[in-house]
């Protein structure tokens, strides 16, 4: 692999679901035709997709970015935006869900009076799902503010979600 194309799968941030992502393009040999797989990844480990996000897979893949944003903008299932101040992701993959990723979501929709894919009425928490953060080892694994967990209960949700609201992390 060139080193060039090496450099670029490290993200400076050290935020783990680049390298994450960085895995799932390895997995498509970068290939320019995986757009899509990779945006459908990236959005369920980060929410939505953000500039930073869209340049960092063009760069990887070799596209130009605007094909990048072309094919993210004309998707109605890719969201450009995050909504809320926080959010929180919970995998519904096979491995999360056999683990109870269900009750997790359920008791997050019922604890803030939102559905997966809504955000509270206060601006402050968007609850989104994924079908495979590529964590399954750690399942049920969720994504609060971009810190992948493994293992989650009912109250552990419960508990980083208001960490999250309330300490900002
Ligand atoms: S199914 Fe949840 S991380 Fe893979």
């Amino acid at each position: 692999m060139p080193i060039a194309q090496k450099i670029s799968t490290v993200h400076p941030s050290g935020d783990k679901r680049f390298r994450m992502l960085a895995a799932t393009m390895k997995r498509y040999q970068y290939a320019p035709d995986a757009l899509i797989e990779v945006l459908h990844q990236a959005q369920e480990l980060f929410g939505y997709l953000e500039e930073d996000l869209l340049l960092y897979i063009a760069h990887s893949l070799k596209l130009p970015p605007s094909q990048v944003y072309g094919v993210a903008t004309f998707y109605h299932f890719f969201s450009l935006k995050q909504k809320g101040a926080h959010t929180c992701v919970v995998c519904m993959g096979t491995a999360c869900y056999v683990k109870g990723a269900a009750n997790l979501l359920a008791t997050l929709e019922q604890q803030h009076q939102i559905k997966a894919g809504e955000t509270t009425s206060d601006g402050q928490l968007s609850l989104v799902t994924a079908r495979c953060l590529g964590a399954c080892g750690i399942a049920p694994a969720v994504v609060f503010d971009g810190n992948v967990e493994g293992h989650q209960t009912s109250e552990s949700v419960i508990r980083r979600v208001e960490e999250c609201l309330y300490h900002g992390s």
